[in-house]
C-alpha cells in the first residue's frame, strides 16, 4: 500500500524511513512546501497526492489545524486513509474527519497524537469495546516529566531545566503548550474520546508547572514525596471528567519511576484492573512508530465511533487533599490539614477540596497578584 505523507520534519522524516522497510506499505509523495520539492518524491500540491490513485493512505503528520484540515478532508473525500499524528486537528475537528472517514469506508486513527510511541489510544480503543474503563490517563508529557525529574533529581530551579529541556531539544523555544498543560489536555482529551465516546471541549480544570520552585520540590522531597504532572479523565454521569495537575506521590508510586522524558499512560478496566504502558512519549522514530503501527491496522480498528460526541467535562464529584505553597496572607482560604508559616511563605496540606474549587482558588490569588503552587496528594 502506498502512503503519501503530509510534512518531511521530525516525525515525516521517520514515518517516511520506516516505510521504506516495512513489508505491505511504500512511501509515496510527500507533500512539502513551495519551493522545497528537492527531491523526485516531494510535491507541493495537494490535489496531486488526492489524485494518485496508486495512494491509498495519508499520514498527516505537518502539524496545525489549517491546512491540515483542509488537506485531511480531502483525501478523506478522495477515499483515502488518513492517519494523523496532530492532537491539535484531532481535538478541533475529530469527530467530523471520523464521521467523514466512515461515510467513505476509510480509517482516520491517530495512535501519535497522545503518547508518542506509547501504544496508549490503541488499546484503549479495543478495551472500551470490551470492558469498562474506570479511569485513565498518567504522565502524558514528557518535556514536563523531564523538568520535574530533573529538579528533584539534581536540585535545580525552574528556569535552569527548561533550558536544559530546551538545549536537548525536549521542550520547543516557546514551551507554553507544554508547561501550561494544554498539550497533557488535549491528549486526555483525545483518550475520554476514544474510551467514553465523549470528546471533552469546556469546562477542564488545568494547572501547568510553571509555579513550581527549587524551594518546593526540596520540601516535599524531604515527606518523600515526587511530583508529576498528571493528566485525569473518567467517567461522570453522562459526562465525563478531565484535567491536569501536578500530583505528589509517595516513593512506592509507579509514577516515581517514570524518569527523563519518558511517559506512562495507564487505564482502569472494570475486569482487567490497572494496565500500565511505558515508553517514549515523543521522538522522530517512536512517534513515526505509532503512525506506521495505525498504517498497519487500516480497516481493523476504529478510534471515534458513531456515538462519538462533543460534551463539557464535569470535575466536580473530583476531590483531593492538596499540598499548598502561598502567602501567608491567603492562610484564610484553606482549611489545612497541616500547614506551616516559614516567614511569610506558608505551606500546608488541606482537607479534600474539590478540583474545581482549588483551581479557581489558585487562579483568583495569582489575578490578585498572589503566589501559589498546589499539587493534589495521591493517597
Ligand atoms: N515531534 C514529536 O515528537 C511529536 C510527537 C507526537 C506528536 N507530534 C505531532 O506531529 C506533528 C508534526 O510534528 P513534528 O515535530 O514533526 O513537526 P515539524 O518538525 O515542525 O515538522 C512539520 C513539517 O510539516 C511541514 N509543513 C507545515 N505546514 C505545511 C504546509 N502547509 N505544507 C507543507 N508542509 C508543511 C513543515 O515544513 P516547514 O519546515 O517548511 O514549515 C515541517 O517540515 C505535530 O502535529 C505534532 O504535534 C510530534
Amino acid at each position: 500500500m502506498k502512503v503519501a505523507i503530509l510534512g518531511f520534519g521530525t516525525v515525516g522524516v521517520g514515518v517516511y524511513e520506516m516505510l521504506e522497510n516495512c513489508a505491505g506499505l511504500e512511501p509515496g509523495p510527500v507533500l512539502v512546501r513551495p519551493g522545497k520539492e528537492d527531491r523526485p518524491f516531494k510535491v507541493s500540491s495537494m490535489e496531486q497526492i488526492v489524485n494518485d490513485p496508486e495512494v491509498s493512505a495519508v499520514a498527516e503528520v505537518m502539524g496545525g489545524i489549517e491546512p491540515a484540515n483542509t488537506y485531511v478532508t480531502m483525501a478523506l473525500n478522495a477515499g483515502k486513509h488518513v492517519v494523523t499524528s496532530n492532537k491539535a486537528l484531532v481535538a478541533a475537528h475529530g469527530i467530523e474527519l471520523a464521521q467523514l472517514a466512515r461515510l467513505k469506508g476509510v480509517s482516520f486513527l491517530f495512535s501519535a497524537a497522545c503518547g508518542g510511541g506509547v501504544p496508549f489510544l490503541h488499546n484503549l480503543a479495543i478495551a472500551s469495546q470490551s470492558d469498562e474503563i474506570l479511569a485513565l490517563g498518567g504522565i502524558l508529557n514528557g518535556t514536563t516529566n523531564f523538568m520535574l525529574d530533573a529538579m528533584q533529581s539534581e536540585g535545580k530551579d525552574y528556569g535552569d531545566v527548561l533550558k536544559q529541556a530546551q538545549a536537548l531539544g525536549y521542550a520547543e523555544a516557546d514551551p507554553t503548550a507544554d508547561v501550561s498543560g494544554l498539550d497533557a489536555l488535549r491528549k486526555i482529551m483525545l483518550a475520554c474520546a476514544v474510551a467514553y465516546d465523549k470528546l471533552p471541549v469546556d469546562g477542564f480544570d488545568r494547572e501547568g508547572i510553571e509555579s513550581i520552585t527549587a524551594a518546593d520540590v526540596a520540601d516535599f522531597q524531604a515527606s518523600g514525596l515526587t511530583c508529576r504532572l498528571i493528566t485525569s479523565g473518567g467517567p461522570a454521569g453522562e459526562s465525563v471528567y478531565a484535567y491536569v495537575e501536578p500530583v505528589l506521590f509517595p516513593a512506592n508510586a509507579p509514577e516515581c519511576s517514570v524518569v527523563k522524558n519518558f511517559n506512562m499512560a495507564r487505564y482502569n478496566g472494570k475486569n482487567a484492573g490497572a494496565i500500565v504502558l511505558m515508553g517514549q512519549g515523543a521522538g522522530r522514530y517512536p512517534t513515526a512508530s505509532a503512525v506506521v503501527r495505525d498504517l498497519c491496522g487500516l480497516g481493523a480498528l476504529e478510534m471515534l465511533r458513531p456515538a462519538c460526541a462533543k460534551v463539557q467535562a464535569d470535575n466536580s464529584a473530583c476531590a483531593h487533599p492538596y499540598y499548598v505553597r502561598t502567602d501567608a496572607s491567603r492562610a484564610g482560604l484553606f482549611r489545612f490539614r497541616e500547614s506551616r508559616l516559614i516567614g511569610s511563605v506558608l505551606r500546608g496540606v488541606t482537607e479534600p477540596v474539590a478540583v474545581p474549587a482549588m483551581h479557581a482558588l489558585a487562579n483568583k490569588i495569582r489575578e490578585e497578584g498572589g503566589s501559589i503552587f498546589f499539587a493534589a496528594m495521591e493517597a
